[in-house]
């Protein structure tokens, strides 16, 4: 065996090996920091994927619908790379290029909570999708908004199910809104959102945050069990000129579709610089990460969101530390004291095994 096909096969292998010790993981170790294991059923870990498609958050999707370990209850759509109307029918058409049309996919908020939607056609091209047809899908959506969804399928399971979110948070947002005891009743909260250091918006905030702040400032201070993979580690793993061809010659729709979307993503970021010409897949770490804790390493944080200021709202300040000192008082302000203890909100990935990470997305969407 030579060339594509041998690299192929090693690729294949290492994604087993990741599926096997993460299928172990998950009943011996995961849970720990999450919720305790006792009260929640074994097998397949429930998600809901709470998602702006996206040409990241596609491969994102087809990952988990390919991957074994977990089951997803739902795709509840928000508007963010491109408006609602397009991230809802890109995510109905995954679910058929998948043919998992029997899973429900929900509209979820067409705008954030407070400001004008502002999107990322520069990467996602016009339809989300750098620009690849797929044909209209023929699912249609529930007839139930997002935030209504996730709350019913959460509060059926109490403590089983967990959100992983790779877009704005305006649909959880608004689900905690309803239901301020929500947050307690999901198993844990993976976001792929924020930064511990720049973003790629703005200097300060990473798109996500940047789109809805107010929204994950109320996330991250909801009491949800969060963690959080941030811009400034998904920009540790690009994805080469020869994956993407494994991608394109897979022996399967779904690696196929994904293969098309990055090819046309890669040749829009050569041509417009953005991401630095490099193909980034920052969604698919949040479930790679999902399934195999071990990919990444984590830490304590306290995160909060810049919700005021003109030209850094949507950073997230991570606090790693005694004091959480906030900025110093204004003159009119009345002189306190401003050294809270440290208290964690969240763990934060602060580094990837890069490598290994890219071979478990390529292995299982080519696979
Ligand atoms: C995040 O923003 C979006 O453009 C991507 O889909 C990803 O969720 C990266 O900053
Ligand atoms: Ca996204």
């Amino acid at each position: 065996m030579k060339g594509p096909d041998l690299v192929r096969r090693q690729l294949l292998i290492g994604a087993a090996g990741i599926g096997t010790g993460a299928a172990l993981t998950s009943v011996a170790g995961y849970a720990s920091p999450v919720m305790p294991e006792s009260g929640a059923s074994r097998g397949p870990r429930r998600i809901i994927i709470d998602t702006d498609p996206g040409v990241d958050d596609a491969l994102a999707i087809l990952l988990a619908l390919k991957s074994p370990e977990v089951k997803v209850e739902a795709i509840t759509a928000v508007a963010g790379n491109v408006p609602l109307d397009l991230t809802l029918r890109n995510a109905l058409r995954l679910v058929e290029i998948a043919g998992r049309t029997d899973i429900p996919v929900a509209a979820g908020a067409n705008r954030p909570l407070k400001r004008r939607l502002v999107t990322a056609a520069y990467v996602h091209g016009n339809n989300g999708l750098a620009g690849v047809e797929f044909p209209e899908p023929k699912t249609k959506p529930t007839a139930e908004p997002a935030p209504q969804l996730i709350r019913r399928i959460v509060r059926q399971s109490p403590g089983e199910v967990s959100i992983v979110a790779i877009g704005p948070l305006t649909n959880l947002a608004l689900a905690f809104r309803e239901d301020p005891q929500l947050p307690s009743q999901i198993r844990s909260v993976t976001i792929m959102g924020g930064s511990l250091s720049g973003g790629n918006i703005t200097p300060a905030a990473e798109f996500n945050s940047y789109v809805d702040p107010e929204a994950a400032q109320a996330v991250y201070q909801s009491g949800a069990r969060i963690t959080m993979i941030g811009l400034d580690v998904t920009r540790k793993a690009a994805l080469s000129e020869g994956q993407v061809h494994l991608l394109e010659s897979a022996g399967n729709q779904a690696g196929r579709a994904a293969g098309r979307i990055m090819r046309a993503t890669l040749e829009q970021v050569r041509r417009t610089g953005a991401n630095g010409g490099r193909l980034l897949a920052h969604d698919s770490m949040a479930v790679a990460s999902f399934i195999d804790p071990s990919l990444v390493t984590l830490q304590d944080v306290h995160i909060e969101v810049e919700t005021e200021g003109e030209l850094t709202a949507g950073e997230t300040v991570g606090y790693r530390k005694t004091p959480m000192r906030r900025s110093a008082p204004l003159l009119e302000a009345p002189a306190v004291a401003d050294d809270a203890p440290f208290q964690p909100n969240a763990k934060a990935a602060v580094d990837v095994d890069g490598d290994r990470f890219l071979s478990f997305l390529i292995g299982r969407l080519a696979g």
